[in-house]
């Protein structure tokens, strides 16, 4: 049997506040449509709470607006960060998720970890909203032991960065720094994952990414 737990520190013991973790929210519109992104968390000094901080034209955003719960699937597998950028996840996301313990939003299937949570206050900011989310559960998945591997963590890295690209343009802000970052990353990747798996980790970043901000990456990469 699995461990369940209301307290973080019984199932996550060395999560700290001073950190934020990048996970998969799997979230649900009013209407039941299911959706899976990638996002990162911030826990609040007691644990018992953590900060979402979600762009407005999200689908997290509208959905977290609409049903007030969701959950925080925990993975350090790279490969659904990326999956969970694509355009397209609608594909294979309804294969890929089963009911949660509590709240009538599903979860990923095989992840490390899931937290079960509530919104119980939004902060407007000016391009984003602050959800302040209450953890209703939180238990074990299954257990992966896997050593570092530099690739993983610059795969994510890069998916991050990809992800602002749009956001940056939409704002007006500087994307200069991104793309650098992002070329640095890919070059890591390069050097420590299989030319198989790099070239269908970028194809697949690639095509998540608006027309915009696709032809100005693949500008930048000589791509
Ligand atoms: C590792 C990672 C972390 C991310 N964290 C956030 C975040 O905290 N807030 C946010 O609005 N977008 C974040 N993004 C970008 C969203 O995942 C991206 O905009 C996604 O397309 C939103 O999907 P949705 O429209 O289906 O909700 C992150 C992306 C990655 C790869």
């Amino acid at each position: 049997m699995k461990k369940i737990s209301k307290s973080i520190r019984d199932i996550l013991p060395t999560v700290s506040p001073d950190l934020i973790y990048e996970v998969i929210l799997t979230t649900k519109s009013r209407d039941g449509e299911i959706n899976a992104a990638p996002m990162g968390i911030k826990f609040l000094d007691n644990l018992s709470s953590f900060l979402l901080s979600v762009y407005k034209d999200t689908k997290t955003h509208s959905n977290l607006i609409e049903s007030g719960r969701g959950v925080v699937n925990v993975t350090r597998n790279p490969i659904l960060f990326i999956k969970y950028l694509a355009k397209d996840k609608e594909r294979y996301l309804h294969e890929e998720i089963e009911d949660a313990e509590i709240v009538d939003v599903p979860r990923l299937k095989n992840m490390e970890a899931y937290i079960e949570f509530n919104v119980e206050e939004v902060i407007d900011k000016i391009s984003r909203r602050d959800f302040i989310c209450k953890v209703v559960v939180v238990y074990e998945g299954v257990g992966i032991i896997e050593p570092y591997s530099r690739a993983v963590y610059a795969l994510v890295e890069c998916a991050v960065n990809m992800s602002r690209i749009e956001p940056y343009l939409d704002q007006g802000i500087s994307i200069e720094r991104l793309l650098k970052s992002i070329s640095y990353s890919i070059d890591i990747v390069k050097k420590t994952a299989s030319g198989k798996i790099f070239e269908e980790y970028l194809k697949t970043l690639l095509s998540s990414l608006p027309e915009r901000s696709s032809s100005l990456l693949k500008e930048y990469l000589s791509l």
